[in-house]
């Protein structure tokens, strides 16, 4: 064996025993998860990993379901607080209105993690938040828009998620940025559908109509894939076809997307792992091994899929990890 691979394997063991030091160091600890709600099956998918993943690693989960309502959620946490818990996952429905319930798990030396969404509040508040990009997510939507319509008009509708959000506020910018100087696209209305399959179908159904029946629209751009998905439905109730009438692209990668884009349904989405947790208890392990303060943004990948990235595979892959 030469020197260079003796230290590549004392290298890797080093890892290995790293990993396992810091796997064991959320066992046992106690741990309240805020969650929104069930908005989504992203959302279903987010809640079933972080239950897997505390499971995995030792960790005495304790659940609360917001039903989406931040006031749920200020309430869940204080209980946390009062329970005496390890630490706190909080994905929060809205960004602002944090700052006291924050202040409150600060003072009780609580370590508190955001997971998927951000918050209009003092860094020192949080240990990190573990979350993607999402003016990115709007952008690769946008960007792959702008590269299949070409020099078209193009009339755009967009079906905004839950009002007041970060990931409505931040995929709109994105979007807008990355449409920006390509004067032939436009965004012609723009509506909440919640982030909900029924709200997404709703609202395309109110644009369809005031669209000459969606012969004025060339594409929708919907912040999640429930909200594509509810679109898809009404796009076809009202007799057109989606994915080649009316070009739609969203974010999240949850399997019926895979499917509708493996039957011409949908044209493309962007990724959002719902592995938030993972990343979280490792942040939350190192601090409690020796202090080690993580990076205030771990900041998850946002890839685009289409048609060409084997949509029944991702499908196959996907449909059983609880979306
Ligand atoms: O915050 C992440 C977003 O929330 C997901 O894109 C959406 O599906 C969910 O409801």
């Amino acid at each position: 064996m030469n020197i260079i691979t003796k230290l590549a394997l004392a290298a890797g063991l080093a890892t290995a025993l790293s990993s396992a030091t810091l796997a064991q160091d959320v066992s046992g600890k106690v741990i309240g998860f805020s969650q929104i709600g069930s908005e989504s099956g992203w959302r279903a998918a987010e809640t079933a990993v972080t239950r897997q993943e505390a499971e995995a690693r030792g960790v005495d989960l304790k659940f609360a379901d917001a039903q989406q309502k931040q006031e749920n959620q200020i309430k869940a946490i204080r209980g946390f607080i009062a329970q005496g818990v390890d630490a706190i996952l909080v994905a929060p429905v809205v960004a602002t209105g944090w700052d006291d319930v924050l202040s409150e798990a600060k003072e009780a030396e609580i370590p508190v993690v955001l997971l998927d969404r951000g918050v209009d509040a003092p860094e020192d508040l949080y240990l990190t938040s573990v979350a993607s990009d999402q003016v990115e997510e709007g952008r690769v939507a946008g960007q792959w828009l702008v590269d299949n319509v070409g020099d078209e008009d193009c009339n755009v509708v967009e079906l905004q998620g839950t009002v007041g959000s970060t990931p409505a506020i931040n995929r709109k910018k994105g979007f807008e940025e990355a449409i920006a100087g390509h004067d032939n696209i436009t965004i012609g209305q723009s509506q909440t559908g919640d982030f909900t399959r029924a709200k997404g179908k709703e609202v395309m159904e109110a644009f369809l109509k005031s669209s000459n029946n969606g012969a004025d629209i060339c594409a929708v751009y919907a912040h999640n894939d429930d909200m594509a998905v509810g679109a898809i439905q009404a796009i076809k109730d009202a007799g057109l076809k989606p994915g080649t009438d009316i070009k739609v692209v969203s974010i999240d990668a949850v399997p019926d997307i895979f499917q509708a884009i493996a039957a011409g349904e949908a044209n493309a989405t962007v990724e959002l792992t719902p592995n938030m947790a993972g990343p979280a208890f490792d942040a939350l392990a190192a601090y409690w091994a020796d202090g080690t303060e993580p990076e205030k943004f771990i900041i998850t990948e946002s890839k685009l899929y289409t048609a060409e990235n084997d949509p029944e595979g991702e499908y196959e892959r996907r449909k059983d990890l609880g979306y």
